[in-house]
């Protein structure tokens, strides 16, 4: 039975997972797109991370599931809510943190915790993508650059202009009319990043913002929304290159908690004969 164990978390856009090992260390990691094929993305994204660690199938103990797909992580042993994976993550890694907000794809969720990572309190934008980085996706679309150039591209702004659309279907029409009126690109692209940015310190506010507060999610890789969302809040968010995984290794912590548990019961066992 192997040592180490794994996170995977199946996000509705983006699929991470996370290999830990008995210090646990973060040894492996895996990022894909999850597509259509749900189950065969949480697969891939497993095979990816192992190969990343150097490590075979028998090396890994436990694999918990989360993210909106985790019960399709057919291979998971057990599953866990997002919710409580990216707090966990996120304290294991900035120990200080007691605030966080996870931006993906599909949702923002606001989340309080306390030193253990355990949840107290969250917050989730209400079905509306309006916050999050699908909003920017279609902002990249209707002005045809790619997404890792949303963020430079937004830092260059010397007029932002004002976002009224509080709707993604509509975002990509209200931008286009920007474009229309003479708008240049970058100015254009600051209004759509600092609309998302005061709706998720709207979010925040209603978990209670504490200090540390962690950024987690995919559009942590967005430099323009980190130092936006830091202006605005007046503090650093806790960020760094492997903030997109935080909840895959929240999994990865929880599977590990269960291998240690059931050592541990198992030595209690072998006490009490
Ligand atoms: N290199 C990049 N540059 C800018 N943004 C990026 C980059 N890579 C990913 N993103 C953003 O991250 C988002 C995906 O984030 P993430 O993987 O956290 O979402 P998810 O977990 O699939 O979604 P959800 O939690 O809402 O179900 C993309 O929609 C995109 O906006
Ligand atoms: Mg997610």
């Amino acid at each position: 039975m192997g040592t180490y164990t794994a996170g995977v978390d199946v996000g509705s856009t983006q699929t991470k997972a996370v290999i830990v090992d008995t210090a646990r260390r973060p040894v492996g990691y895996a990022l894909i797109d999850t597509g259509a094929h749900v189950v065969t993305a949480a697969e891939n994204a497993f095979r990816i991370a192992l190969a990343d660690a150097g490590l075979r199938r028998d090396d890994v103990g436990y694999v918990v599931g989360t993210g909106y797909g985790r019960y399709r992580v057919t291979f998971g042993d057990s599953q866990v809510t997002e919710i409580s994976c990216h707090g966990r993550g996120a304290v294991h890694t900035f120990p200080g943190t007691r605030s966080v907000l996870d931006m993906g794809g599909q949702d923002t969720k606001a989340i309080r915790v306390n030193a253990e990572g355990e949840v107290l309190d969250f917050c989730m934008n209400d079905k509306c993508a309006a916050g999050t980085g699908r909003f920017l996706g279609a902002a990249a679309t209707a002005l045809d650059i790619p997404l890792g150039e949303l963020g430079p591209t937004a830092l260059r702004a010397e007029k932002p202009v004002k976002i009224s659309t509080t709707c993604t279907v509509f975002a990509e029409s209200e931008v286009l009319a920007w474009l229309g009126r003479g708008k240049k690109i970058e100015d254009i692209l600051m209004g759509v990043h600092q609309s998302i940015a005061s709706r998720s310190i709207a979010l925040l506010r209603r978990v209670g913002i504490e200090n540390e507060v962690a950024f987690t999610g995919g559009v942590t890789r967005n430099r323009a929304m980190v130092e936006i969302i830091n202006r605005h809040l007046g503090v650093e968010m806790n960020v760094g290159e492997t903030s997109h995984f935080m909840g895959a290794l929240g999994a990865a912590l929880y599977a590990m908690d269960h291998v240690e548990s059931d050592a541990a019961l198992a030595l209690s066992g072998r006490e009490a004969v």
